[in-house]
């Protein structure tokens, strides 16, 4: 049997899918490990411990965790090796998970992370024994915000901080309520001393999370001001958000992200659907009407605030014209880029208890392809008319393309590629960059001024 001392030394492996929420949560998991005396790698060879941290958001994420697992059962047959899945999966599947694919040990939601250095130390243990038991911690909580525990970053220019968890929206066609239970917000007090910490080990953005930051509320707090104490902290270049919800988008944060120097200037406004049936059907308690009114609202404080959006297609019952409204709404906004998702049903939610799945697959495939495309045709239009304009961009690092160019984004969010030249630009510069030509997805450029 193995010694605790000895289970100290264990090499632990994580991967993270689905959202930057789940990024974060793979930071925290991290920190938590590293306090106990694990070690991390990055070398799945090495590792006694692999964890997947996952996503139930939609079918196509659990398919991918099937596949790793399917990977993990090879390498668990040739030697010892500790299985863990974390995260969301994990806890809208539950035990079903652990019937249906008997290696894996360890079986940790979203809200119980504190318990997996202990249940990873007892499946070290019980390793090879007979009749060893799985480890599973899936207890919702209404108020674990993890806010004590600095998350173990990757170095970089962002760093995202969770500033409340959980949602109680309810839109019938998502998991998240269930798999991340109520919301809950984190004291204003630790967030703010967090990003100070952060800003003085060098980052220049701070990247602040919510399933709904509209419902941030901590005693006389709410997300205004949160985000206006942030932007204020001495040494930050930007602070951006994600998401708001559009049923209760506050002015007082309109102001924020209008006035505020720091404050990023785009706001992500997931629509979902341009009809008012199936919103209804949704549960986004907007009407198309109301929305765009916010929309005009925004843009009439300040037309440069970049709007970008999530769109689903194919939900239970949608018609072709239903779909065209989406379309149609879609052309109106013009926004900066969209994702664009094919309805997938996912147990538990509201309507797949309610709602038929009724749309073909590959009708929900051709509406998502007529959406992709009219969207790149928006933002290559909305693109173009950057040529010729010099744009602040916070350098992120190398190009993904190539190492002799650099690669950064603009207050808006717009990916810029540049080539390297004789400068002293480093990641986390706010530079100057002037546009010579774009495509869809991205600027291309050149610095500006030798510096
Ligand atoms: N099917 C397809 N897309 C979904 N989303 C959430 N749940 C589903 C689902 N069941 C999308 C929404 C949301 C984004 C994060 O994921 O557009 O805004
Ligand atoms: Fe899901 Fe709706 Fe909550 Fe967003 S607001 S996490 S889509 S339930």
């Amino acid at each position: 049997m193995k010694t605790d001392q000895d289970s100290r030394a264990q090499q632990v492996h994580i991967e993270t899918f689905g959202c930057q929420m789940n990024q974060y949560d793979s930071e925290l998991v991290r920190s938590l490990l590293k306090a106990r005396g694990f070690t991390l790698t990055e070398d799945k060879e090495q590792a006694d411990v692999i964890l997947m941290n996952t996503c139930a958001i939609r079918e196509h994420a659990h398919n991918r965790v099937y596949g790793h697992l399917a990977e993990l059962k090879a390498i668990k047959r040739q030697r010892n090796l500790v299985v863990g899945v974390l995260g969301c999966m994990a806890q809208n599947l539950k035990t079903e998970l652990i019937e249906t694919e008997p290696i894996v040990d360890i079986l940790v939601g979203p809200d119980s992370y504190r318990r997996l250095p202990d249940l990873i130390s007892k499946a070290l243990e019980s390793q090879g024994q007979d009749n060893t038991q799985p480890g599973i911690a899936v207890d919702l909580s209404e108020y674990e915000t993890y806010g004590d525990i600095m998350p173990e970053r990757a170095e970089g220019v962002n760093a995202w901080i969770a500033v409340m968890r959980g949602c109680d929206n309810f839109c019938t066609f998502c998991v998240v309520p269930y798999t991340r239970g109520r919301e809950r917000s984190r004291d204003p007090e630790g967030i703010l001393h967090e990003a100070k910490l952060l800003l003085q080990q060098g980052y220049k953005q701070i990247t602040l999370l919510g399933q709904n930051v509209n419902s941030y509320r901590f005693d006389d707090w709410d997300f205004a001001r949160l985000i206006t104490a942030v932007g204020d902290l001495a040494g930050i270049e930007r602070v951006r958000f994600t998401s708001p919800h559009p049923k209760d988008f506050p002015p007082t944060l309109l102001d924020a992200v209008a006035s505020h120097p720091k404050v990023c200037k785009h706001i992500h406004l997931p629509l979902q659907c341009g009809n008012d049936r199936i919103l209804k059907l949704m549960n986004r308690t907007y009407s198309v009407k109301e929305y765009l009114a916010l929309v005009d609202a925004i843009r009439q404080r300040r037309a440069d605030i970049a709007l970008t959006t999530d769109l689903i297609c194919g939900f239970c019952t949608e018609t072709e014209e239903e779909f065209l409204d989406t379309y149609r709404t879609v052309q109106d906004v013009g926004y900066h880029s969209a994702f664009v998702f094919k309805y997938s049903e996912r147990k538990h939610t509201i309507a797949a208890r309610k709602h038929p799945d009724n749309v073909p697959e590959r009708v929900k495939a051709d509406r998502v392809t007529r959406l992709v495309d009219l969207q790149k045709s928006i933002s290559l239009q909305k693109n173009r008319e950057l040529v010729g304009s010099t744009l602040p961009v916070l350098v992120e690092g190398d190009a993904r393309k190539s190492s002799m160019q650099w690669m950064g984004r603009t207050d808006s969010t717009l990916t810029v590629v540049w080539e390297k030249r004789a400068s002293p630009t480093r990641p986390g510069d706010l530079i100057p960059v002037h546009i010579t030509r774009v495509s869809a997805t991205t600027l291309f450029g050149e610095e500006t001024t030798p510096r």
